[in-house]
């Protein structure tokens, strides 16, 4: 039966294989059995600071990238999380719902946040409004990597509470997580994340990496001790980080992968990786170009908002009435 999915990607920068693997080739595969809803969640970039210019930039190759991965606007609906302001108005009202103790566990807060002198309120109740995202359009299955697991509990938590305290209302979401690819490590330091926010280049490969730069940079991944391309995450982080991505842009299995590279050294490994990626990623850079130029995208974030904002208005009404919120007339 098809079910409601929904996602969103921080235009917080470029986008990185990580998020490629970890969610949006999910986004593409979804699409086809269930309604999709796909955004560019603006409002969550801005709880670390952004220069304007950037925020526009990044917005755009965001949208255009979702695109150009192959996410069909016909079928699924494209916009700008801020094109929808019934979201900030229930992340409000999430917040209210939150207890201050729930938003102090989240590790990605803790991670964004030590070090710095001065942390905005916004980066705290970010896990609140990421739960209205969701809970707006009574969202089932919701495609996020690993590192979304902890929020999608807690907005799974708030349902349960809003429902319990003002009757049966919200659907208690499900995370969609892969198997393979749900963490995609760092290029230079296997037991981190791989992520846009990385101040050494060298340590992502952009979605938007020109051909000879991917093969650079995998041909300079840090590689683990040893000389076998077997699969074993716990002795072999690196190595076994490189074969998931090998596995998820080839659609070779793991063991396919072991035996093709049984008996050579990491050289011929890693120069095959280089290709698999460039034979992934530059169709996919084509037709970022081509969308960019089109000058398309204006109208399709205009209708993908429109049909949002029809959904989301009619629950965010729902969740006033049963709050006892007065009605306007
Ligand atoms: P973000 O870039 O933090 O907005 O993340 C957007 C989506 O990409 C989320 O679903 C993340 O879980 C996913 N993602 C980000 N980095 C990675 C990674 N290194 N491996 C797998 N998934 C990732
Ligand atoms: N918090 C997510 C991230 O950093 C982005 C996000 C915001 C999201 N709202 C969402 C993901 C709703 C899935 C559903 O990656």
């Amino acid at each position: 039966m098809a079910k409601k999915v929904l996602s969103g990607i921080q235009p917080s920068g470029s986008l990185t294989l990580g998020n490629y693997i970890g969610a949006i080739k999910n986004f593409v595969k979804l699409q086809e059995e269930h309604e999709c809803y796909f955004m560019v969640v603006d409002l969550h970039a801005i709880t670390v600071s952004q220069d304007p210019a950037a925020l526009r930039e990044n917005s755009e190759s965001v949208a255009a990238l979702y695109l150009a991965a192959g996410i069909n606007p016909q079928i699924s609906n494209v916009y700008m999380q801020s094109h929808v302001p019934q979201h900030a108005e229930l992340g409000w009202i999430m917040t209210t719902l939150t207890a201050m103790g729930e938003l102090e566990r989240m590790t990605q807060f803790k991670d964004k946040s030590s070090g710095k002198d001065s942390v905005g309120a916004g980066l705290f109740v970010y896990p609140s409004l990421m739960a209205a995202d969701i809970l707006i359009y009574n969202a089932d299955l919701v495609p996020v990597g690993e590192d979304q697991k902890q929020h999608l509990e807690l907005t799974r938590d708030l349902a349960g509470r809003f429902n319990h305290r003002f009757g049966e209302f919200f659907t208690v979401p499900e995370p969609y997580i892969p198997e393979v690819g749900a963490r995609i490590m760092s290029l230079d330091d296997g037991t981190k994340k791989m992520s846009k926010s990385n101040p050494n280049p060298g340590s992502y490969i952009a979605l938007l990496d020109p051909p000879d730069v991917i093969r650079k940079k995998i041909s300079r991944a840090t590689t683990d001790s040893g000389r076998e391309v077997i699969f074993d995450p716990a002795n072999k982080p690196e190595i076994s980080n490189l074969m998931s991505i090998y596995a998820e842009c080839s659609g070779m299995t793991l063991q396919q992968i072991a035996d093709r590279y049984e008996g050579q050294m990491y050289g011929g490994f890693k120069k095959d990786l280089g290709e698999v990626l460039v034979a992934t990623l530059e169709p996919l850079q084509q037709k970022y170009q081509e969308i960019r130029s089109s000058g398309a995208l204006s109208d399709i974030l205009a209708e993908g908002a429109e049909r949002a904002r029809g959904v989301a208005a009619q629950t965010l009404a729902g969740v006033k009435e049963k709050m006892g919120f007065l009605p306007l007339r």
